[in-house]
């Protein structure tokens, strides 16, 4: 858990819930490890039985910790190296998604000093790093009036701290997201924040935004949301959990349905919403994390 991602934080609220789930359920010798840059050391120190992989971002979710686990045999829980470092990257994955027939939309990369002369593409359109997590640097740019026209380094931004990013035409409408566990898509949550988009802080302070689960929408929109996170995992060969994060543009039906992005280190955190579907079929958070680790040694 830990580490230095910008994501350091949840990942330490996801870590501990998993710990204290661990020790909860009986389990004596978990040891907490927040990550730096001796990590291989503590653990060729450690040689634990199995690490539980509660880091997201760099390096823990893009496939770097999870080759250097495979070098020193050591078993982990969540999605392997390659799988990883493809899934951090919202336009890699389109290249195995979008032939298998799961809809996403069409990006263009742009390198943020170009934001300058002209926008990228039409407006509304959604700006974002191409491998974060967390919302960290999204920002919705709808008209002149948000940001200006055109933006760039010169206009303070959430996309400042990169130097590429990644421009997706904005989809109308709402925020849904699908936890697959094991080989089965649980539950369709959709979230509706209480003020702007679903961004890190509506993610993770309490009470800002209200979770449907399972979201009321048309039973075969919801099919359809099942089946393309199914299909993702698969494609990309997840294991463990995985959580495909989804928009709906209702005016459009079948058509307005767009994957977004697949996370292969779903936060696990109180607010998260893998803990939350697993719940609502039945599975409480520490059957969850020994499930987890069940397949993990698998
Ligand atoms: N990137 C965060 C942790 C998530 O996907 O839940
Ligand atoms: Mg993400």
């Amino acid at each position: 858990m830990g580490g230095w991602s910008s994501e350091r934080e949840v990942s330490l609220m996801s870590g501990k819930g998993v710990a204290a789930a661990l020790r909860e359920r009986g389990w004596s010798n978990v040891t907490e490890l927040d990550m730096d840059r001796d990590v291989a050391k503590r653990l060729g120190e450690l040689r634990p039985d199995i690490v539980f992989n509660a880091l997201h971002g760099h390096p823990g979710e893009d496939g770097t910790v999870q080759g250097m686990l495979d070098l020193m045999g050591i078993r982990y829980t969540h999605s392997g190296l390659s799988t990883s470092a493809i899934a951090i990257d919202k336009e890699l994955t389109k290249l195995l998604l979008v032939p298998a027939g799961v809809r996403m939309p069409k990006g263009t990369m742009v390198r943020s000093e170009t934001l300058f002369s002209a926008d990228p593409i039409p407006r509304p359109y959604v700006l974002k790093p191409v491998n974060e997590g967390s919302s960290v640097g999204v920002a919705i740019v709808t008209d002149e009036s948000n940001y200006g026209n055109p933006i760039g380094r010169d206009t303070k931004g959430p996309w400042n701290d990169f130097d590429e990013l990644l421009a997706e035409p904005f989809i109308a409408g709402h925020e849904l997201t699908v936890a697959v566990l094991g080989d089965e898509a649980l539950c369709v949550t959709e979230l509706k924040p209480k003020v702007g988009f679903y961004d890190f802080d509506s993610k993770y302070t309490d009470g800002l935004t209200e979770h449907v689960c399972p979201a009321e929408v048309p039973a075969d929109i919801a099919q359809s949301m099942l089946d393309m996170a199914l299909k993702a995992h698969r494609v990309l060969g997840c294991k463990g959990a995985s959580r495909s994060d989804f928009r709906w543009d209702d005016r459009q039906g079948e058509a307005g349905l767009y994957l977004l992005e697949v996370n292969t280190q779903p936060g696990m955190t109180p607010l998260s919403l893998v803990p939350e579907q697993a719940r609502q079929r039945g599975i409480s958070y520490g059957e969850l994390v020994e499930r987890l680790i069940e397949e993990a040694l698998g």
